[in-house]
């Protein structure tokens, strides 16, 4: 069993391995308004767990702690999420990257980096193995956070390379689940929220982007045997189901049985064209494939979106732009 162990991300550590693999979690959050989208009401169940404690802190200030394994997640996800402040996002994967592996080579910790498909960027190979090396634009909107990732990549085997850092990168395709925050903006919650108030569901460009979706469950049980085993060469999560968006939309405006109409809205800068993971090397290195289908993760993912719906009213999704949060409004006494 692992003694100690940290987790940052607030969405994630909801899942229940952590508990059961190390003998204490500390579980990190950077809090912002906007950037993050953890929730602490998503742990609020684990609070009182002896073996969990919550701490808030920024990674890309330096910590001292002592653990033995670091799963390192921390950093916005969505889009409009990571566009709202770019050199933020990109401080907190090269700063609190190497503020990690700073820690991780102090106290012998094997850390595990939460990098990602956009790291192939736009990509000319379908579908996308770990041998591929991308095609990303270093300057574009979404660059902060595909370029941030790359060099987080190459800071973990630079620090194995040089300082012997026992490291582990999972290279993650879109995943989605219940405890998403209903203003993530990315595809899935956005259709969802949008297709049961039957409000129109917005697609940015003509729909034959592909894009194939992995539920959180599967994510954390292949983060789980990445940590944990041998194979320290980075890994693609996914589920290789692929759909249009078209086609995703029709899905879900279905399931949830919608008046919803589909409409189209220009495209988004530098919008992958495709997107689909080669597992075999999962497969073959950590035993690991997904088990959950879409149609029933989506279930999942619908019933927690309708409950979201009914304690909080209205909810309109946010848009593939950054977006500024708006000003409170403090009413004056009359
Ligand atoms: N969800 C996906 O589809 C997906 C796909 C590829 C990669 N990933 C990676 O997985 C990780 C988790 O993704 P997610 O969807 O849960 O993201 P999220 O945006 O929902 O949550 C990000 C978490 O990181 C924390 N965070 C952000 N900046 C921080 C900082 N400077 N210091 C400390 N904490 C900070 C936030 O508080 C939040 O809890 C991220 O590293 C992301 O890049 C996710």
């Amino acid at each position: 069993m692992v003694e100690k162990c940290i987790v940052f991300d607030l969405v994630l550590s909801e899942y229940p391995f952590p508990i059961a693999i190390a003998h204490q979690i500390v579980s990190f959050c950077f809090t912002s308004p906007f950037i993050t989208a953890g929730s602490k009401k998503n742990i609020a169940h684990w609070l009182h767990h002896p073996n969990f404690s919550l701490r808030i802190h920024d990674v890309t200030e330096p910590i001292m702690i002592e653990v033995d394994q670091i799963y390192h997640l921390a950093c916005p996800a969505s889009p409009p999420h990571y566009q709202y402040n770019p050199v933020k996002t990109i401080k907190t994967s090269t700063m609190g990257t190497i503020n990690m592996l700073g820690l991780a080579k102090r106290v012998k910790a094997r850390m595990l980096l939460t990098s990602t498909s956009e790291i192939y960027g736009d990509p000319e190979v379908h579908p996308q193995p770990e041998t591929y090396w991308g095609n990303v634009n270093t300057i574009g909107p979404r660059s902060c956070y595909d370029e941030g990732k790359r060099v987080a990549e190459t800071m973990m085997y630079s620090y194995r390379n040089q300082n012997n850092v026992e490291v582990r990168v999972a290279r993650i395709f879109n995943t989605f689940g219940p405890r998403m925050h209903p203003n993530d903006g990315r595809v899935v919650s956005n259709f969802i929220i949008q297709a049961l108030q039957d409000k129109d569901i917005t697609i940015y460009g003509d729909g034959t982007q592909t894009r194939s979706f992995q539920y959180v469950s599967d994510l954390v049980d292949g983060l789980h045997k990445l940590m944990n085993g041998d194979y320290d060469g980075p890994v693609n999560l996914g589920n290789p189901d692929e759909y249009t968006v078209k086609d995703f939309a029709s899905y879900i405006k279905d399931m949830t049985k919608s008046d919803s109409e589909i409409k189209l809205l220009p495209k988004s800068t530098d919008d992958p064209s495709q997107r689909k993971p080669d597992i075999r090397l999962a497969k073959e290195k950590i035993d690991w494939a997904p088990k959950v289908t879409v149609r029933d993760g989506l279930k999942e993912a619908i019933r927690y979106f309708q409950s979201v719906l009914d304690e909080s009213g209205e909810i309109i999704p946010t848009g593939p732009g950054a977006a500024k949060p708006k000003k409170i409004k403090i009413q004056e006494e009359a």
